[in-house]
């Protein structure tokens, strides 16, 4: 292993007392030197928002969530659609799936408990290597290495690791376990993710003003802003599709529950065509005078580029889908669906 100065630890410590981001789910520096712990809870919660989630996105979903369901033996007892509805707009709904599954495990056959090691954490749903690892720390302080994206780059610019990733993620793990810290190690996790967050940034890293700069090889070289180095990400290709959104005289609207397994699993949708490269042969859910609604939606998901046509129906009371169920005005909430379908409502609502 390479080595490093000992003080580097201590340095990032420094300066994360000082510049620590707000976070709600977050003990200060400060509280936590005076014996504050963070809750288990608070902290899982944050983390699985977190996944592939941008800080500013989750803030809102994270507050409301606590309100709503302060303990994690509330959130247990939530029913399914409610906490799908509440995880609509944040993406990855599998999350939210994972989420009420670990729940109900913690709650009901760990005594409302979270386990605090690695392994132990990373036998519920939803943790996995980087969540267990996030969880370890900053609730346990535990000494566990997280590391996300912030945290390769920090890792890759400080040591100057030039081999691109996905390749060169074991090294900057094994390089970020040997800076993580005994004592503290809480407040170091957050601290890297924060350094990475507001000065080592992908594009113009503020060098000038990083605790690291005087031990940083890349910035030494001047070759910061090109690090990490990746691989080239494939092409996304474009699949296409219809939905059909009909409202009735009353203003219920035709909505189907989405299989638990597969993209957006056990939410709510417009009822529609598979999608697919070519599109797949389908019917509308009922019988009507259909029009296409004009204006095509288009969303981007982790593997492809989605073109979903929307065609629209008036239809009358008498109306029986073959597919999916008519939801009263008073129990429809565009804000309940998960965004690629609420652009199909804003579209097809006429
Ligand atoms: N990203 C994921 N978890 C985080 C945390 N605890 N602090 C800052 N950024 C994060």
């Amino acid at each position: 292993m390479r080595d490093f100065d000992p003080d580097l630890p201590a340095q990032l410590l420094r300066w994360y007392d000082r510049h620590a981001r707000a976070m709600p789910w977050r003990v200060s520096p400060d509280a936590r030197r005076s014996g504050v712990m963070p809750d288990p809870y608070h902290v899982w919660l944050s983390e699985i928002m977190l996944q592939q989630t941008t800080v500013a996105a989750v803030k809102s979903y994270f507050e409301a969530f606590l309100r709503r369901w302060p303990t994690v033996g509330d959130l247990a007892a939530a029913q399914d659609a409610d906490v799908m509805a509440a995880w609509a707009g944040l993406g990855y709904y599998a999350r939210a799936r994972n989420l009420l599954k670990c729940a109900r495990i913690v709650a009901n056959e760990l005594g409302g408990i979270f386990p605090a090691d690695e392994p132990a954490l990373q036998k519920l749903p939803g943790i996995g290597p980087y969540t267990s690892a996030a969880i370890a720390a900053i609730a346990f302080d535990r000494q566990a290495t997280v590391l996300d994206g912030n945290v390769e780059r920090v890792m890759a610019r400080l040591h100057s690791v030039e081999k691109p990733l996905p390749d060169s993620k074991e090294t900057l793990r094994a390089l970020a376990a040997e800076l993580t810290p005994l004592e503290r190690a809480g407040d170091y996790a957050q601290a890297v993710m924060d350094l990475g967050a507001t000065i080592c940034t992908p594009t113009s890293p503020a060098c000038g003003i990083c605790p690291w700069s005087r031990s940083c090889q890349a910035r030494a070289q001047g070759i910061a802003s090109d690090l990490p180095r990746k691989m080239p990400k494939p092409v996304k290709p474009v699949r296409v599709g219809v939905a059909y959104v009909a409202r009735r005289s009353d203003g219920a609207v035709l909505l189907e529950q989405r299989p638990d397994k597969g993209l957006l699993g056990g939410m709510l949708g417009w009822p529609g065509s598979d999608w697919a490269e070519a599109l797949p042969d389908h019917a509308p859910p009922l019988e009507a005078d259909w029009q296409d609604a004009g204006a095509e939606v288009r969303h981007t998901f982790t593997h492809f580029h989605l073109r979903l046509r929307v065609f629209q129906a008036e239809v009358g009371p008498e109306a029986r889908p073959l597919q999916g169920r008519f939801i009263g005005m008073e129990g429809f909430d565009p804000a309940d669906l998960p965004t690629v379908m609420r652009k199909a409502w804003e579209v097809g609502k006429g």
